[in-house]
């Protein structure tokens, strides 16, 4: 039976500690829920001992990007925050950023009772990005109470799915200066609507129908092009912006002239863009697993975004969790701009960050621990009470063993999805004990939290140093 964190300790033996700075063998001994204490041969006696010897300690997951029983298309992703959130603990993700979804003409306050509603039933911790949908100067109030006083300092925009999310550049330049005013901060899916639209428009009318088409109707361009727009929208008003699930290299060197003239804008990529390419969508209908916005790009675009993050460019690595079942992808099996876009990723980024990335020299350890869970909190306001080791920080910690080689399955995940993108993957690391603000969340392939659990992380002001 697992005990309240209020009462409960845990003292981890002789670890490997990794942080997005150091790296070291220690104990940690856990109290409250926080980190108490860290040193080496700690005396201190714990209700419970995890013998760690041999494997890495690091912080819980943050994922910057997901999207829990989200309405989308015509239907609703299929984890819910229970099934979602206990996912991302059995990949060692321990807090969840999800996107609450302003519908146009109603306002961000219902939005949110709408999502608060949903979020009852997390097992792990979560917070949200409110996504404005449509800009004006109600809105613009609501948007200076959530960051004063509801704790939601990141609002995210969409310059594509016109008629259901995106909004227009002046509506973006004006979001832009109420958001930088008060300290926020603007996240946005950079690509060009009309562009794409009208690409879809025109494969469709010549009776192409197949996957394929969604990813020729969304070349670099468009996603180059909307980047660079942003990022001047962003350099006019000042205020700080963050790109979610970036895929190409145009896209990253539009942030790169961005710093010619002393811009810093955030960058987010997603495990999916590092390690697939285009050549997914070739294989007719079975490519509708991979059918998501942006598409899967190319191989010079994945060494582009490895270096990215090797230079500091990217900071976030997310998955964009949207995941439908084959059923709900089955919607477009006629016309591919009626498939759900998304796919299931959120208990996978962690390992197969490490295995893509650490495994093949490719990142760090201190990177990876950075962009999984460091930069994400500091980004996005809630270091170091998440995202690091130390002192007084929730004690969210993932006890990894890093030679532990295991195969991705849709018969062994814990998502509510009937097929996985991955199938048959082979991986190196794996999560095996992950605790949550100082509980045993999974163990011995098993989950110990309940729906119910989870606990709304209030955020605050962006911290501009990373
Ligand atoms: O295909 C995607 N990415 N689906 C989720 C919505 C979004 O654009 O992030
Ligand atoms: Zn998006
Ligand atoms: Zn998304």
């Amino acid at each position: 039976m697992i005990q309240n964190n209020e009462t409960m300790s845990v003292l981890i033996k002789n670890g490997r500690i990794v942080t997005a700075s150091e790296d070291y063998i220690a104990d940690l001994y856990i109290e409250n829920g926080k980190i108490a204490v860290i040193g080496a041969n700690l005396p201190h006696q714990a209700q419970k001992t995890i013998d760690a010897t041999g494997k890495l300690v690091f912080p819980g997951g943050i994922d910057p990007h997901v999207h829990l029983d989200m309405p989308f298309m015509g239907t609703f992703s299929s984890d819910d925050y229970e099934s979602g959130t206990r996912a991302a603990l059995f990949g060692g993700t321990t807090t969840v950023i999800d996107f609450i979804l302003q519908t146009q003409g109603d306002t961000l306050h219902n939005a949110l009772k709408t999502w608060q509603q949903k979020s009852k039933k997390a097992i792990g911790d979560y917070s949200y990005h409110m996504a404005v949908t449509d800009f004006n100067d109600e809105v613009a109030k609501e948007v200076v109470d959530l960051i004063e006083n509801v704790g939601i300092t990141s609002f995210k925009t969409f310059m594509a799915y016109k008629g259901a999310l995106m909004i227009d550049d002046g509506q973006m330049v004006q979001l832009m200066k109420v958001v930088k005013e008060h300290g926020g901060l603007v996240t946005v899916h950079a690509t060009n609507g009309d562009v794409i639209d009208s690409m879809i428009a025109k494969h469709l009318s010549e009776g192409k129908t197949a996957p394929l088409y969604h990813y020729l109707s969304q070349p670099e361009v468009t996603e180059s092009e909307a980047s660079a727009r942003f990022c001047d929208m962003l350099h006019y008003t000042g205020c700080t912006g963050y790109i979610v699930h970036m895929t190409c290299e145009g896209a990253l060197n539009a942030v790169r002239r961005a710093g010619l003239r002393n811009q810093r804008v955030f960058v987010e990529t997603c495990p999916q863009y590092l390690t697939v390419d285009a050549s997914v969508y070739e294989n007719d209908f079975e490519g509708a697993k991979w059918v998501m916005s942006p598409p899967i790009r190319e191989k010079k675009d994945q060494a582009a975004l490895w270096s990215g993050l090797q230079q500091g460019l990217i900071n976030a690595v997310g998955t964009d969790h949207c995941p439908f079942t084959w059923e709900q992808k089955l919607l477009g099996k006629d016309n591919f701009a009626k498939i759900p876009n998304g796919h299931p990723a959120i208990e996978h980024r962690m390992e197969l960050l490490f295995s893509e990335g650490v495994k093949k020299g490719r990142i760090s350890l201190n990177k990876f621990v950075e962009v999984t869970a460091t930069n994400v909190a500091k980004i996005f306001g809630m270091y170091p009470q998440k995202g690091t080791i130390a002192i007084g920080s929730d004690a969210d910690v993932v006890v990894f063993d890093p030679e532990a080689k295991h195969v991705i399955s849709k018969d062994t995940h814990h998502m509510n999805v009937d097929y996985s993108s991955y199938e048959g993957w082979e991986v190196t690391g794996k999560t095996e004990t992950v605790l949550l603000r100082g509980e045993v969340a999974i163990e011995n392939g098993k989950c110990h939290l309940e729906a119910g659990n989870g606990r709304f992380v209030k955020r605050g002001k962006t911290s501009y140093v990373i």
